[in-house]
């Protein structure tokens, strides 16, 4: 059950704070992740630099993404993209799918991708985030290129997880529809402004 995810308090900024969404290099879940982000509204992605790769290695090219939604990619060793937290423009991050990389990076404090920095600031301005966990389950059957592959999550990964459940401001969901429903629930309580 992912924690409550208290108001975000930023202001208002070039029509409103928008949701951020951190892609990650994870193959598992990326088709389902990204129907769902496409059918949002005031959504910007963040790319760590796997998740560029991979968009490619699943058929998506990075231009027609880019018609439909901000896409920014780090080049930059700052991850400089992540300043826009601080101006107040989102009031949300999304991080999923989230590889286990990335997860065992957020539970120790490391910030060295873009991914990883926008979470490490989320939380120092304050700001929820919700994380859609890949390494979820003793078993996982997922989709690599060309071929469906059955994963056995390492006792590390399951366990960085849990813990990330734990941190404050953070919210892990661990399958599509428990993500759709935690996005869903944060954005219309944004509206009603409940907390
Ligand atoms: C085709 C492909 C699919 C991958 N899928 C996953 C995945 O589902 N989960 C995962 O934890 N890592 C996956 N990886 C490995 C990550 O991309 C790799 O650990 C990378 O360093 C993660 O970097 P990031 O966390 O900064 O995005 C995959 C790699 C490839 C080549």
């Amino acid at each position: 059950m992912p924690a409550a995810l208290p108001a975000a308090n930023v202001p208002d900024r070039d029509g409103g704070p928008r949701l951020a969404w951190g892609l990650t290099g994870s193959g598992h879940w990326l088709r389902e992740t990204l129907d769902f982000i496409l059918g949002l509204d005031a959504v910007d992605l963040f790319l760590t630099r796997a998740a560029a790769e991979i968009l490619g290695s699943y058929g998506y090219r990075q231009d027609t993404l880019r018609g439909r939604l901000r896409v920014y990619q780090d080049h930059t060793a700052s991850s400089v993209p992540v300043g826009f937290l601080y101006e107040g423009s989102y009031h949300t991050l999304v991080i999923g799918p989230a590889t286990s990389n990335t997860v065992a990076k957020c539970v120790a404090g490391i910030s060295d991708t873009l991914v990883t920095n926008l979470y490490a600031q989320a939380g120092k301005c304050r700001i929820p985030s919700i994380v859609f966990a890949c390494d979820t389950r003793p078993t996982v059957v997922s989709e690599a290129p060309g071929r469906t592959v059955t994963l056995y999550p390492r006792p590390i990964d399951l366990d960085n997880t849990a813990r990330l459940a734990g941190y404050p401001l953070t919210s892990v969901v661990e399958d599509i529809d428990a993500l759709r429903a935690a996005v869903t629930q944060r954005l219309s309580c944004l509206t009603t402004s409940c907390s």
